[in-house]
């Protein structure tokens, strides 16, 4: 087994930087985690350990530059096609129906990583729509590193059985990648109404669209502290429209507590008509 070389000062003091940067939390016991991510990083920088990586961090004018990088490395990024069912049973049964013709619908997947929830949720607009160009949707991370594999759209093939055999044979084209894999790509009709962005919820404020009729905000919120969690769904309540809905990861729901916010069912919630 490696040994850490980390010591708990310098860990405490480098999670406190990935804190303020991202709101992510990594406490002690993640600590092991913290080196076994850095070690590539520590190598191409040629360093002897990562306790010669944080000394080069912390020097003047490196963290900034430096932040990016490491956030890639760190977030946990993990999804799926259709990830919490029932959120995408709710979208197509009462969301889309009730929603009134000759107005596009825009929906925002706000932690999107690797784009699996934004195309799960462009499957089911473009089934509902009958491909009539009559919705958007935005996905948004802060990592750059999932979203360039998000703008691809490209994923590997066993990621197939996740997605409803009569969407897959719609919305994807089997392929192989450059070295020899089997894998689907989205189609070019259904990319084309995905955009994504780099976007970070600890912002003050944010860039994007204020009228949103749908926000996926999903296993995200779980990375925040409460104080943390409560400032981000609020900001993200400003981005919803009056009747427009919000969804959170099933674990999450605890933390809703926006007084805009009526519960419609399970990690669900519905922003008031105003
Ligand atoms: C576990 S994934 C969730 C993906 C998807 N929403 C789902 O439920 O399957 C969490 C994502 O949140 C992103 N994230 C973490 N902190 C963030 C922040 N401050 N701003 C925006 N995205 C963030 C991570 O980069 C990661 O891709």
């Amino acid at each position: 087994m490696h040994d850490i070389d980390l010591t708990p000062d310098l860990h405490q003091r480098f999670c406190a930087a990935l804190t303020r940067a991202s709101g992510i939390r990594l406490g002690e016991n993640k600590r092991t985690l913290v080196e076994t991510r850095l070690r590539k990083r520590v190598q191409e920088l040629g360093l002897a350990d990562t306790t010669a990586y944080m000394g080069w961090v912390f020097q003047r004018d490196n963290l900034a530059a430096e932040m990016p990088v490491i956030i890639n490395l760190l977030t946990t990024n993990k999804t799926d096609f259709f990830r919490e069912p029932a959120h995408y049973e709710y979208l197509r049964t009462r969301v889309l129906p009730a929603h009134l013709g000759g107005e596009t619908f825009t929906f925002w997947s706000a932690a999107s990583a690797t784009g699996e929830e934004a195309y799960s949720a462009a499957m089911l607009m473009a089934e509902h729509f009958h491909g009539a160009p009559a919705y958007t949707i935005l996905g948004s991370d802060i990592s750059q590193n999932v979203l360039s594999r998000a703008r691809k759209g490209v994923y590997y093939a066993n990621q197939l059985r996740d997605i409803p055999a009569h969407l897959a044979a719609k919305y994807t084209v089997p392929g192989k990648n450059a070295k020899g894999h089997e894998v689907f790509r989205i189609t070019a009709d259904l990319r084309e109404h995905v955009r994504f962005s780099p976007m970070n919820l600890m912002l003050d404020s944010y860039p994007v669209y204020r009228g949103f009729h749908a926000v996926f905000l999903r296993n995200v919120l779980i990375y925040f502290d409460e104080a943390v969690q409560r400032q981000v769904i609020g900001r993200i309540v400003n981005h919803i429209r009056p009747g427009g809905y919000l969804f959170v990861g099933h674990s999450e729901t605890m933390q809703v507590r926006d007084p805009r916010l009526i519960q419609c069912a399970s990690a669900i919630y519905r922003k008031e008509q105003g």
